[in-house]
């Protein structure tokens, strides 16, 4: 029977319900966290959790340290529970907590916290063929460093990108690149690497921050200046980076404008890097 978290304890998965008051329905009043599993073994879980409990402060949804190092034994736990020994991923939600739905919350309530795994491969032929994206304003709120279930506007974009047979959205206000409706987005130009700062228009993401320590290491220098679309188009690489796509080029764009990327080899060293690091994870090292 696959278990799930429910407030860090273990329950079957047809046991698991929600409070008809849960404010994370009614106001996608909650955070959450996609944790990459190799070979059973968790990928950057301490980043995570931290990153977790910094989301949850910044809506002032009360979440410890003791509650981050429960959570994180638990996991471990529901890992060897599901025998998730293949890849796959691990979602945790933690909401404010219940109350009769009141735009006003009151600090008093308990959060809410579940857990689930499940199995994922690792889209290897994406990463070597490259993905074809589809560029879409970005109509998000002014607070994309958190991460909220409140996803709307990277929803939209994500469909209406499927909807043009594209693997990603790239996001962009007006001009500016951001960042992809799941993803972040790097750019290459003449050996240098380009990303969008890690202000509050964006998810500063784990992938990226990792990809950034590999460049960085291969004394490859990274610019935080944002980028425009054109200049997305004329760079000599692009690639995106995530917890379940890892780093994956891009070889077209579609929508706001058209083009073509070839894939190079930066994005192919920082891919094969990732892929090492990976490895020792397989290892349990
Ligand atoms: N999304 N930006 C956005 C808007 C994202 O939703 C994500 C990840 C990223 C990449 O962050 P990271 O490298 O930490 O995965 C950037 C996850 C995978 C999701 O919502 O499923």
């Amino acid at each position: 029977m696959e278990k799930v978290l429910m407030n860090n304890s273990l329950i079957n998965r047809d046991e698991a319900s929600f409070s008809f008051d849960d404010r994370s329905m009614y106001f996608g009043d909650g955070v959450y966290e996609v944790i990459r599993v190799y070979s059973g073994y968790p990928y950057k879980l301490e980043m995570h959790l931290q990153r977790l409990q910094r989301s949850a402060e910044e809506l002032d949804i009360t979440y410890s340290n003791s509650q981050k190092q429960s959570l994180k034994s638990a996991i471990q736990e529901l890992l060897s529970e599901n025998e998730l020994v293949e890849d796959g991923f691990v979602y945790i939600q933690v909401s404010r907590g219940a109350a009769v739905r009141d735009h006003l919350y009151e600090r008093n309530i308990e959060p809410i916290s579940f857990a689930f795994t499940k199995e994922m491969a690792i889209p290897e032929q994406t990463q070597d063929e490259g993905a074809v994206v589809y560029l879409s304003e970005d109509i998000r709120w002014l607070r994309c460093d958190i991460k909220t279930v409140n996803l709307l506007g990277n929803i939209m974009a994500k469909r209406q990108a499927a909807d043009h047979d594209c693997e990603e959205a790239i996001l962009h206000r007006g001009e500016t690149v951001t960042e992809g409706s799941s993803s972040n987005i790097f750019i290459v130009k003449d050996g240098h690497l380009q990303t969008h700062p890690a202000d509050n228009l964006i998810l500063n993401g784990i992938t990226r921050r990792v990809v950034i320590d590999f460049a960085e290491e291969q004394g490859l220098s990274v610019n935080y200046t944002p980028f425009t679309i054109d200049e997305a188009l004329e760079a000599d690489e692009a690639f995106i980076t995530s917890t379940i796509n890892e780093v994956t080029p891009i070889r077209e764009w579609r929508g706001t404008r058209h083009g073509t990327t070839n894939i190079g080899p930066i994005t192919k060293q920082l891919q094969n890097m990732m892929r090492e690091d990976i490895a020792k994870t397989r290892n349990g090292e």
